[in-house]
């Protein structure tokens, strides 16, 4: 069987580590050729390393557009163009709302919503000159729930729904699609219960982050060719509450 991304090139950020690296493994074990952009530049160098040629790392910091215009010549001269864009790097922040500074709702704006805000505007020349692409916005439950001290987290995922379905509508035309995906509780640095919070619902368990990197490869796939502007939730059932 031939491999599903085949001739394919896809720049994941936030994929040294986490949910992004299981993205990078899965897309490299299927054929795609991948640019890691993150800022834990010796994460992504050694786990390129690992991967061998067909996968390379870039300083990407998604807050900064110089840094994406980079991330995008990157991919082009390793590796001939670009189809694939997974917005997945995100910071986390719990804080009550009558304590959370405009500062540090700024931070994780300028992050989780304008990192992809600015991607997508980045990678669409590219995508167009490949007659099309897939761009899979990583959100989270909590951008379609909320949480108590989850105000500033909350907002940005939310608000990068509103962005892919925007995004939808403005690319269909040029042969993007455009999706979201909402991951439940996953074990990584990033998740409350893995320092010891609260118990997850639905499965009653955490998901391993290749569980839910397998929804964020589908809908970057061909598979998802019928799959346009709206979400997947891979919660493990939590949001109906059991
Ligand atoms: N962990 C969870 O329980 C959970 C739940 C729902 C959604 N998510 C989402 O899944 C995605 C992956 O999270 P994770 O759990 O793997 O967390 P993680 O903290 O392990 O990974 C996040 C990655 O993003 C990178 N990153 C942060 N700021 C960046 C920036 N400015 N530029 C480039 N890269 C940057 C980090 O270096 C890191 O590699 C995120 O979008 C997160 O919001 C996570």
């Amino acid at each position: 069987m031939p491999y599903r991304f085949e001739g394919k090139v896809a720049i994941v950020t936030g994929g040294a580590r986490g949910q992004g690296e299981q993205i990078v493994r899965a897309l490299a074990r299927e054929g795609c050729s991948v640019v890691i952009g993150d800022v834990l530049d010796d994460l992504g160098k050694n786990l390129a390393d690992e991967l061998g040629e067909s996968v390379v790392h870039a300083h990407l910091d998604v807050t900064a557009p110089s840094d994406w215009a980079d991330a995008v010549a990157l991919a082009t001269s390793a590796f001939g163009g670009l189809d694939i864009l997974v917005n997945n790097a995100a910071v986390y922040r719990r804080q009550l709302l009558e304590d959370e500074t405009l500062a540090e709702l700024d931070k994780v704006l300028d992050v989780n919503l304008h990192g992809p805000f600015l991607g997508i505007q980045a990678v669409v020349p590219a995508m167009r000159a490949r007659q099309g692409g897939s761009i899979v916005n990583v959100s989270s439950l909590a951008g379609t729930t909320s949480y108590a001290a989850h105000g500033s987290y909350s907002m940005s995922k939310w608000a990068l729904r509103g962005l892919t379905r925007t995004a939808a509508i403005e690319l269909v035309s040029s042969g993007i699609r455009v999706n979201a995906v909402l991951p439940g509780n996953l074990r990584t640095t990033m998740s409350p219960t893995t320092a010891g919070g609260e118990t997850p619902t639905g499965l009653k368990r955490q998901a391993d982050p290749s569980e839910t990197a397998n929804v964020a490869v589908f809908l970057a796939s061909d598979d998802a060719s019928f799959v346009n502007g709206t979400d997947v939730v891979a919660d493990g059932g939590s949001l109906l509450g059991w």
